[in-house]
């Protein structure tokens, strides 16, 4: 802080220092500052600010700053706080008094708002590749494993059979979800508040517009004490990807469910597992644990922001600081959780004979013999009630429906004819023919529309 103490007699405390700098989280923030910077000499130089002379010391200044901190030769000083005032301080020591006019007609506080809104833009550009990614390796694995039929679950009990492309498109509804999400929040992220100050605007005739155009922003901020008061984006952000994750640790819990001896459905690559230290014959799917552990972690983030914001009186406050590290947190968890994420999606292995095997063992089938009384004329209450007394007989006989006569059929009712025992796995989907439904058309059409969305994204559409 040594060059802006002017009015202070003392320095401040080494633990003060360090409880206050935000330079050792910060720093990742340069090659935005720096962008912002340049921009800010230039925009000054246009309006006569500034000389197009000092514009150019200025702006070759910071140029040679981004190249140390890019080799690793800059020194970070805490006591300089923030990484706005370590670039200033070094634009100054490198080019002299001129160095000192970049910071006309701006504030930390403006310059704060617009490093992290550009830190903000880069973040959704790339969840959103990453979300793509994920999405084609869903299409992928559902492709290869067309005609695979699986038993679904509702209550964790076997409930009908669906075949696996089926469920897997419904994990690339909610990402489809959250893409809109990041897309919505890029909209409000995608504001310049430079030109706020530290509060109420500048005393001088800059061009925010100019400003906008050269920072590749839609729009300028409204309202100053807002702009540099406002962290809605980061929340946005941080409740996007909280919503993302959610959907990831439901589809890694049933990675880890499948991956089980009791289920095996699926045989995880031993690149995404490991073995216990002491029990050799275990496979564990950690990755998939972590996913689902990281989810608490991103929600812990949101949770705190929204808590540091919350009843912050306007304008800026130092608590603002504290929106940085979990901000940071959440788009490395995010981002690397995706990536690893669509890894293990890729390279698992199904084992469509023992899904197959599962649809075959217990009363799958239950709701489509009653769907066959209602077809032959029964009502459906009167249906199910006949066929849940067949499941306890069933049961008691330790029989499947295939190993029940007729004679016993027509115990139960006298609507049951031969044809009962063409009710199967493969009819039961068949039968599902509605939009959404998990019949083969109905899922080939929720592919191509899948494949299409993600050839309208690859092609910049
Ligand atoms: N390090 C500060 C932050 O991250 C930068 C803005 C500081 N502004 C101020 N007036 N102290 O929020």
């Amino acid at each position: 802080m040594s060059h802006i103490r002017g009015r202070f007699h003392k320095k401040a405390g080494e633990l003060v220092t360090e409880y206050t700098a935000s330079i050792p989280f910060d720093w990742r923030l340069y090659r935005h500052d720096i962008g912002g910077s340049v921009a800010h000499a230039r925009m000054l130089a246009k309006q006569g600010i500034i000389s197009q002379e000092e514009a150019e010391i200025i702006t070759q200044g910071l140029a040679a700053i981004g190249e140390e901190i890019d080799q690793g030769k800059f020194q970070f000083k805490p006591e300089l706080e923030d990484i706005h005032m370590n670039i200033e301080a070094r634009l100054i020591e490198k080019v002299g008094e001129v160095g000192g006019k970049l910071h006309t007609a701006r504030s930390r506080n403006d310059q704060v708002a617009l490093d992290l809104r550009l830190f903000a833009k880069e973040a959704i550009a790339e969840t959103l590749v990453k979300l793509r990614d994920f999405q084609q390796a869903l299409i992928n694995l559902a492709e290869a494993n067309k005609g695979v039929v699986m038993p679904g679950y509702t209550h964790l009990q076997p409930a009908q059979p669906v075949l696996l492309a089926h469920h897997l498109l419904a994990y690339f509804e909610m990402l489809q979800r959250d893409i809109d999400r990041f897309g919505d929040c890029l909209k409000r992220t995608d504001v310049m508040p430079l030109g706020s100050g530290a509060i109420g605007g500048v005393a001088y005739s800059i061009d925010r517009d100019f400003l906008a155009r050269e920072l590749g922003f839609s729009r300028v901020s409204q309202n100053s004490i807002d702009a540099v008061s406002d962290r809605d984006f980061v929340v946005e952000y941080e409740a996007a990807a909280s919503l993302c994750m959610m959907h990831l640790s439901r589809l890694a819990e049933e990675i880890i469910l499948w991956s089980s001896a009791e289920f095996d459905f699926i045989e995880l690559d031993e690149a995404y597992a490991t073995g216990s230290s002491i029990m050799p014959q275990k496979k564990n799917p950690d990755v998939a644990e972590l996913v689902r552990g990281k989810t608490g972690r991103v929600y812990g983030k949101l949770m705190a922001l929204l808590t540091t914001m919350k009843a912050l009186p306007l304008s800026y406050n130092r608590d603002m600081q504290e929106d940085k590290e979990g901000f940071f947190d959440t788009v490395d968890t995010l981002l690397s959780t995706l990536e690893v994420f669509t890894g293990m999606v890729k390279t698992l292995r199904v084992k469509a004979e023992n899904m197959g095997l599962r649809v075959k063992q217990g009363y799958i089938l239950a709701t489509d013999l009653a769907d066959y009384l209602v077809k032959k004329g029964e009502s459906f209450r009167t249906a199910h009630n006949i066929v849940a007394r067949l499941v306890s007989y069933a049961a008691e006989k330790g029989k499947s429906f295939s190993e029940i006569s007729l004679a016993e059929y027509k115990e139960f009712s006298s609507l049951f004819e031969e044809d009962i025992y063409s009710v199967n796995a493969e009819s039961s989907i068949a039968a599902r023919d509605v939009i959404g439904g998990t019949a083969p058309g109905q899922v080939d059409r929720a592919l191509a529309a899948a494949k299409k969305i993600i050839g309208d994204f690859r092609g910049g559409k």
